[in-house]
């Protein structure tokens, strides 16, 4: 199988304190991993590893064989606090239109119509197009992020906490379209249900990697809501629970 990401020995540091340790992994295409673990933990720094935002202090990353800063046209991104001024009177459609803009291009071909139409099919958010994206509820929203994010059609899907914001429901919804998804998909996720939803492994991260390649859990939330220690007792994990 070819492999997405690899990652060898990494190590990252913003000071003195690394917040990566040695972390290596093999991401092969259309796997789809999930990263949770504590706040702090170093998830966000990891993906923004991932998308050459950040450099490594040690070790490498490779994607599709070449480094992260050269293979960002592959990977489609939402960022974890995506700062958007909502009093910016851009209809869902141009927010996803955004995402088919190059350097290189002015203007907009069929082509990109045709992706931003079939996105709104397959993310259920036609209805959507026309309204401004200020007055669209938190779990409208981020679908109509998601489609900006998949309009550069990426090999790569990363996202950080796409559901923070939204409630148990769109939460499910939102795993439900990515589980449709055919590609590499990164999500870092506090919330259990993406676990439920399809996921080939989990990446706890906090400072250094545990992974887990088999779910295999009888998890029965409460009121929908499930502490991922209990869940890391569940798999075994106690090495995870303890750092
Ligand atoms: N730009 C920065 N400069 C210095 N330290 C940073 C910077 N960004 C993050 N850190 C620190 O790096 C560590 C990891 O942060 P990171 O944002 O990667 O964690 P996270 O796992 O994504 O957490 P959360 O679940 O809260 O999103 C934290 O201790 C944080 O304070
Ligand atoms: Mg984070």
């Amino acid at each position: 199988m070819q492999s997405a990401i690899k990652i060898d020995h990494l190590y990252f540091r913003y000071d003195k304190e690394y917040v990566l340790e040695d972390i290596s992994a093999t991401i092969t295409d259309n796997e789809y991993i999930a990263i949770i673990g504590p706040n702090g933990g170093g998830k966000s720094t990891f993906v923004k590893l991932l998308l050459g935002l950040l450099t490594p202090t040690k070790g490498k990353i490779e994607i599709y064989n070449t480094t992260p800063d050269k293979s960002r046209e592959l990977i489609g991104y939402l960022p974890q606090n995506i700062h958007f001024n909502l009093d910016i009177p851009l209809q869902a459609r141009e927010v996803i239109l955004q995402g088919r803009l190059s350097a290189k291009k002015r203007g907009f071909s069929d082509k990109d119509f045709q992706i931003l139409e079939s996105l709104a099919q397959n993310l259920h958010i036609a209805h959507l197009l026309d309204k401004k994206i200020g007055e669209l509820s938190g779990g409208e929203r981020q679908r109509v992020l998601l489609a900006r994010a998949l309009a550069t059609k990426p090999k790569i899907l990363i996202l950080d906490e796409p559901t923070a914001a939204v409630d148990f429901k769109t939460q499910k919804e939102i795993y439900q379209l990515l589980q449709e998804l055919n590609l590499t998909k990164i999500v870092v996720s506090h919330d259990i249900n993406i676990l439920l939803q399809g996921v080939d492994r989990v990446f706890y991260i906090n400072r250094k990697l545990y992974i887990h390649e088999y779910i295999d859990i009888d998890i029965k939330p409460k009121e929908g809501h499930f502490c991922e220690m209990e869940l890391f007792e569940q798999l075994g994990g106690e090495h995870a629970c303890n750092h």
